[in-house]
């Protein structure tokens, strides 16, 4: 089970790139993600394009992932080279999921040593990749830090074992500073993300999580709001009244909770959901999606991006791979977005991000409602002074309203 793909425009079978790429390539990032669609279960809330056993049946997928990776790899670069753009070194990489760390530990570093060879990467370049605390042993963490990883992200999402088998996690919550312990020894930055509010969570348990969070002393932070996504085993629980959702002012008031425990802490919110000890401990990659830079997404249903053109694979590893095996592009559709989705896309990124939106780049209505917006207390008038448009700590609670008045 996992989420419908948009619909868009047929992609080319040789994966051919417009013109339009090239405008200004020279000011753009090129990033790379590294798509691992394998789990050992599904947690019962993630629709994200992954497959565990019960999906599967066997590790036939996983243990040939790399192979079409590697071949993706190349058709990149090979596409990249034939639309003329300029060789850049990559900004960023990030293996994500799925579990990355399912995989074997040599396949991850043959893929990045792969990207590296193909690509290069610029000085003091972010490579991150997912984990999840129970897949990982601290051979593995010295195999990927010695291969050129830099970062990890661990799925933590809790510490109290109740609100975890509602999420159906299957690690132990001392799992996590087990292994966050591992990372720093070995040197490598560490991230832990957090879910607030599973069914039935109350804000002492949100509490508890968050105080331990802090305590393992991460890098980095990434707190997100449980969404409950439709065709999950957690919608179906919620529709038979197995479970309750929590409301969205007990949403609230855990985000502003952590909010304020994270920044008495040090870590200083640098988009809306993301927390980080100081600037350079920001996720390079993340800030590359957020500043709409260049990316180009292997793996099953990745998505890549270039000046305007999107496209996405198809979903499922059969698919995938045969399509690579017949050299062709895997992707599923495209899209070459026009001027109107565009300035939306940009306003929407830019204005979560605490760099916040320059108040040029907004059209003439948005930028009359700034000074309402301000009134509100939904975006900070000192910032506006400086004609950045910055969302305070309620504008953050109510982003996407203040983005639709901004484009309204
Ligand atoms: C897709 S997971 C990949 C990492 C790894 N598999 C894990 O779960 O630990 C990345 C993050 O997305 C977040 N996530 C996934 N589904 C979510 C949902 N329905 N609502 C909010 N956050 C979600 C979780 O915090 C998770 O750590
Ligand atoms: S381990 Fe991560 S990617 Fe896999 S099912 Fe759970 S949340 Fe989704």
């Amino acid at each position: 089970m996992s989420p419908a793909q948009p619909t868009g425009d047929p992609a080319p079978r040789d994966g051919r790139l417009p013109a339009s790429v090239l405008e200004g390539a020279d000011g753009r990032s090129l990033s790379l993600y590294v798509h691992v669609p394998y789990c050992s279960v599904r947690c019962g809330y993630c629709d994200f394009n992954t497959y565990a056993k019960e999906d599967f049946g066997d590790d036939v997928g996983r243990l040939t992932y790399v192979r079409d990776a590697l071949a993706e790899l190349r058709f990149a670069e090979k596409v990249l080279k034939e639309s003329g753009l300029p060789a850049r070194p990559l900004h960023s990489a990030f293996f994500g999921g799925g579990t990355p760390t399912r995989i074997p530990t040599d396949d991850l570093v043959r893929i990045l040593g792969t990207a590296i060879e193909i690509f290069g990467l610029e000085p003091g370049a972010e490579v991150t990749t997912e984990a999840n605390p129970d897949s990982v042993e601290r051979e593995d963490l010295v195999a990927l830090k010695e291969a050129g990883f830099t970062r990890v992200s661990f799925g933590m999402q809790s510490a109290v074992p109740r609100v975890l088998e509602v999420l159906e996690r299957t690690h132990e919550p001392a799992n996590v500073p087990k292994v966050v312990g591992w990372a720093r020894e070995i040197g490598l930055e560490v991230s832990v993300d957090l879910i607030s509010g599973a069914p039935g969570e109350t804000l002492d348990e949100w509490q508890t999580s968050v105080e331990a969070a802090i305590s393992y002393r991460p890098d980095h932070i990434s707190a997100y709001s449980l969404i409950v996504e439709p065709g999950t085993k957690l919608a179906a629980q919620i529709a038979r009244g197995v479970h309750t959702p929590v409301d969205d002012d007990q949403q609230a008031d855990m985000y502003l909770l952590a909010s304020r425990l994270f920044e008495e802490a040090g870590y200083g919110w640098y988009e809306v959901s993301n927390w980080a000890a100081s600037v350079e401990k920001r996720s390079a990659h993340n800030l590359a999606y957020w500043h709409n830079q260049d990316w180009w997404g292997i793996g099953p249903g990745a998505h890549s991006h270039v000046n305007g053109t999107r496209w996405w694979n198809v979903k499922h590893p059969v698919p995938y791979a045969q399509r690579l095996r017949d050299r062709s592009s895997p992707a599923a559709a495209r899209e070459i977005l026009d001027e109107d989705t565009r300035y939306m896309e940009d306003v929407m990124l830019a204005a979560r991000i605490r760099d916040g939106l320059p108040l040029n780049r907004l059209r003439a209505e948005g930028r009359d409602r700034t000074p309402w917006l301000a009134q509100q207390g939904l975006i900070d008038p000192q910032a506006l002074n400086d004609d950045v448009v910055r969302l305070t700590l309620e504008g953050r609670l109510l982003g996407d309203a203040v983005v639709r008045e901004l484009t309204a």
